[in-house]
């Protein structure tokens, strides 16, 4: 198979950990005899620095002229000085929405060798296999009127949670068909006791659940359900939310698996079907990590892992996707860390020495 993807380094640590990525892409390919043609492209705070633009029209023609997008991280001090006109994050909103990427995927699992790592005590996290399910393309991050709104009074901000009927049946029958492959539970989070777009959106959710009366279906408030993911986590299925809470709660649900740099995710335009074959935007769920950028200890693995969501999904190569993963979990098993999962006794590894680790594992398999 032939296959363009292009990739979007982007700022902080997102080189660093788009360069391993690719070296695993590559090492499947030899492997399975696949050849993956790389273009690189400008997002974020260098392509401000760059261009003035966090999302240059060639960037953005790019992506639309690949079979899929493989993103780092955008962001960074350098930029985010509140009164800038533009800022990095803005290339990022804009590629989700340019390419109508309004399911994002985002799995949450726990490798066996990690349960150390997670601060949560082992039989807490012993079952925890859920796929959070973030409306991205809607809500507070693209409603409109959002800004500065000075008055005489002083000043005055505004942003805008809005939704419609049909964002929201989307997103859910996305959910709902997910859950049908796997445990077949739909937890919808939203705060309908105050927020009128919530009303609308358990009531939408309630008319997709009857559609699909195979599938179990419950709501939770999203105070309550910041609770239960360290109380019970073991409980959730599919998670379906909106953009802002599946934001927060992934980053909230990064740490049962013990970092932040585990989780990978997809940002898909239609149902993730079992046969594969979607284009996609895949990125994994931390930022750009400007503390640690330059070091040589961020953890790849987020983004190899996301590799992986994009063989399974945009290029129907499960068998591929198959060995990503136990590549991962092997070389997991055999206690090589990166600083953010190090315990006490643990052999400590950097980027580059975790992605060739990964793909010796692939090479060998
Ligand atoms: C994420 C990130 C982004 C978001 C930022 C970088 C705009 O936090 O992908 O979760 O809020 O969506
Ligand atoms: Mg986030």
């Amino acid at each position: 198979m032939q296959a363009k993807i292009t990739l979007l380094p982007g700022d902080g640590i997102g080189p660093e950990v788009v360069a391993e990525a690719v070296k695993v892409l590559n090492a499947v390919g030899s492997k399975f005899g696949h050849e993956f043609n790389f273009i690189e492209a400008l997002a974020g705070g260098i392509a401000i620095d760059q261009t003035g633009n966090p999302l240059p029209d060639e960037s953005l023609a790019a992506c639309r002229q690949s079979d899929a997008v493989l993103l780092g991280a955008v962001g960074g001090p350098k930029w985010s000085d509140p009164k800038a006109a533009v800022r990095p994050e803005q290339g990022l909103l804009k590629l989700r929405k340019e390419l109508g990427l309004f399911a994002n995927i985002r799995p949450v699992k726990i490798y066996p060798a990690l349960a150390a790592a997670s601060t949560l005590k082992p039989e807490v996290i012993a079952n925890v296999d859920m796929v959070i399910v973030r409306e991205l393309t809607g809500g507070l991050y693209f409603g409109q009127p959002q800004g500065r709104q000075d008055n005489e009074r002083g000043r005055a901000a505004v942003d805008t949670m809005y939704y419609t009927e049909e964002e929201i049946g989307r997103l859910m029958r996305v959910s709902f068909d997910l859950a049908r492959q796997r445990r077949k539970k739909i937890t919808s989070v939203d705060k309908a006791n105050v927020l009128a777009s919530s009303r609308l959106w358990r009531e939408v959710a309630h008319e997709v659940a009857a559609e699909y009366p195979d599938v179990e279906y419950e709501d939770i408030l999203v105070d309550a359900c910041s609770m239960y993911l360290i109380r019970r986590p073991g409980d959730f299925d599919v998670i379906a939310t909106e953009n802002m809470f599946g934001d927060i709660l992934s980053d909230e649900a990064s740490m049962l698996a013990g970092s932040m740099g585990m989780l990978p995710s997809a940002s898909l335009a239609d149902a993730p079907s079992a046969a594969g074959g979607k284009f996609g935007l895949y990125e994994p769920i931390h930022g750009s990590a400007p503390d640690i950028a330059g070091q040589g200890i961020a953890n790849p693995l987020a983004t190899i892992l996301s590799t992986a969501m994009m063989l399974r999904t945009t290029f129907n190569l499960a068998a591929e996707a198959d060995a990503v993963e136990a590549a991962v979990e092997s070389v997991l098993g055999q206690g090589y860390r990166t600083p953010d999962l190090a315990w006490s006794g643990e052999t400590k590894v950097g980027t580059t020495e975790m992605g060739n680790l990964v793909v010796k594992e692939i090479e060998s398999a």
